[in-house]
Parts: structure tokens; C-alpha cells; sequence
């Protein structure tokens, strides 16, 4: 696919991998439409993107509430016209702690991260079918391939996210729609930078906004990312659980950053 001339709405665009693609899309000639809760971050990548003299609009906006989201794309469809790719980017990640009610950590990553995704992709769908053409790109993650000690609500958030995007690209197919699932291993972002355990082959942010552009110019239905985070992934998801369980203790005994 020609990126050049594209409108692609990217949430999550306030930091890490999310603003890398705007700044990234921008520099093939895409307009951006830039959403996330903090609009002064927010600010600052339109800046930085405008140099590449392509339309860039920001807008505030929290994917986990319904109303907020349905304005915001009606707004930017107003301004636009149409939109050609949608990027479902925006994500959270909490440590968790065993042994306090963390359910309200609980809610707001499934808010986020599962139906944040179900409610922008809401807002583009029916234009797309009737379009017939448009992409959706979904970011999940290789943490969707086990249930790592720490991580449950993650986890399980992505393993959910990876099979909506699934199920989308199925059924959007004879739509002449494409579904991109993207599953990143470890990138170095805000959201990495608070992590207390080792990551193996993590890669620099750009790389990652690199690679994530590639498959989308590639008309992907899935890509993973990187080789070793994969093979890594694959073999922890073909262990027996009395081994998965015996390694997954040593994450444990680090203690949890603040
Ligand atoms: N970094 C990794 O190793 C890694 C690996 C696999 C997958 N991923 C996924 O990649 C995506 C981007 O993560 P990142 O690493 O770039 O983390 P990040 O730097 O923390 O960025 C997360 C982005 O999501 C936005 N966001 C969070 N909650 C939101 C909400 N309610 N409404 C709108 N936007 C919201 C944040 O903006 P505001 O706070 O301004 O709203 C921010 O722009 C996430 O889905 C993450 O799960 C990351």
C-alpha cells in the first residue's frame, strides 16, 4: 500500500510507539489524526510532526469512555473527510500485587485496552464496508502468550485484544478491509521504563514504529516482532506448566517498583 496521502487516526499518539508512528507516517506523507488523554504531550508531537508538512490534528480523548470516542471521530470525519487507516495503539500496563484488591486496575486495562479498541473500531467500520477499502491496525502483544505472575490483567487484556482482531479480519475480509494484528515483544517506551524484570530483546521505539509501518505497507495480517521475542514467546507457550511455573517464580522475587 502507498502511504503517501493517507488520513490515519492513531490513539494512543502521546508517547512511545504511538507518537513514533505519527512521526514515522508523517514522514511518508500521511495525514495524522493524533487522540490520547494528555493533550499538552500531545502538543508537542503535533510540533514535532509538522515539520513534515502534512495535516496533524489532536485530540483529547480517554478510548475508554463510549461518548467521548463517537464525538471525537465524528469530529475528525468531519475535518478529514475520510479516514484510510485507523491505528488502535492506545494500551496500559500495571504491575499487580497478589495480595491487595486490585480489581480497579483490573477495569481500567480491559477499558482500555480491550474495549477502547472495540469502540474506535466501532466508529470506522461501517464507513470502511462501505467504502470497501480501509485498515485497521491493532497493537496486542507477545505478553498474550502466557499468563505472566504480575501481569495477569495485561496478559489476559491482549490475549483478548489478539482474538477481537482475529475475528475481525475474518469477518471484514470480503469487505476488501485489511486487519493488521500487531505483537510487539519488549520496546523501550514509558511504559517499559517502569518494569522491575529483565527484558530480553528489547529494541529502541523507532524500530519498533519502523517495523509496525513496514507490515502495514505490507498489507499484513499479523506481524510479531522481534525474531528472538517471538521464538522466546513460542517456546514458553509449548512448555508444560510444571516448568512455565518453576521459571515464572524467579520473577517473583524482585520487588515491585513503585
Ligand atoms: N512497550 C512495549 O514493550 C510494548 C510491547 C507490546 C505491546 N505494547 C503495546 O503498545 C501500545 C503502546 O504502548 P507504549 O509502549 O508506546 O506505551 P506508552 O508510551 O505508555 O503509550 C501508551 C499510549 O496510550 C495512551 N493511552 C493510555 N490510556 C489511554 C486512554 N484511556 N485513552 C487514550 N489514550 C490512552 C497514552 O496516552 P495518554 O496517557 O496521554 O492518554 C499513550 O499515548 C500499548 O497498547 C501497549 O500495550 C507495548
Amino acid at each position: 500500500m502507498k502511504l503517501t496521502g493517507k488520513n490515519v487516526v492513531i490513539t494512543g499518539a502521546s508517547s512511545g510507539i504511538g507518537k513514533n508512528l505519527a512521526l514515522q507516517l508523517a514522514k511518508e506523507g500521511c495525514s495524522v489524526a493524533l487522540l490520547a488523554r494528555r493533550i499538552e504531550e500531545l502538543e508537542i508531537v503535533a510540533h514535532e510532526v509538522s515539520k513534515y508538512n502534512v495535516i496533524v490534528k489532536i485530540y483529547k480523548c480517554d478510548v475508554s469512555n463510549k461518548d467521548e470516542v463517537e464525538k471525537v471521530f465524528l469530529s475528525i470525519k468531519k475535518f478529514f473527510g475520510s479516514i484510510d487507516i485507523v491505528v488502535l495503539n492506545a494500551g496500559v500496563s500495571f504491575r499487580t500485587d497478589v495480595r491487595k484488591d486490585e480489581s480497579a486496575k483490573a477495569v481500567q486495562t480491559f477499558a482500555i485496552n480491550v474495549l477502547g479498541m472495540i469502540y474506535c473500531a466501532g466508529q470506522v467500520v461501517p464507513d470502511f464496508i462501505q467504502a470497501k477499502k480501509g485498515m485497521i491496525v491493532g497493537v496486542s502483544s507477545l505478553a498474550e502468550s502466557r499468563g505472566f505472575p504480575r501481569s495477569g490483567f495485561y496478559c489476559a487484556s491482549k490475549a483478548a485484544a489478539s482474538l477481537y482482531l482475529e475475528s475481525l479480519r475474518v469477518e471484514l475480509k470480503k469487505h476488501k478491509i485489511k486487519v493488521l494484528t500487531v505483537k510487539p515483544g519488549f520496546v523501550k517506551t514509558p511504559m517499559t521504563d517502569k518494569n522491575e524484570f529483565d527484558m530480553p530483546f528489547i529494541i529502541p521505539v523507532e524500530k519498533a514504529a519502523q517495523i509496525i509501518i513496514e507490515g502495514i505497507k505490507k498489507e499484513k495480517n499479523i506481524i510479531q516482532f522481534t525474531c528472538g521475542a517471538v521464538l522466546g514467546a513460542k517456546i514458553l507457550k509449548a512448555l508444560p506448566n510444571w516448568l512455565f511455573d518453576f521459571i515464572s517464580q524467579n520473577q517473583l522475587k524482585k520487588p515491585l517498583k513503585k
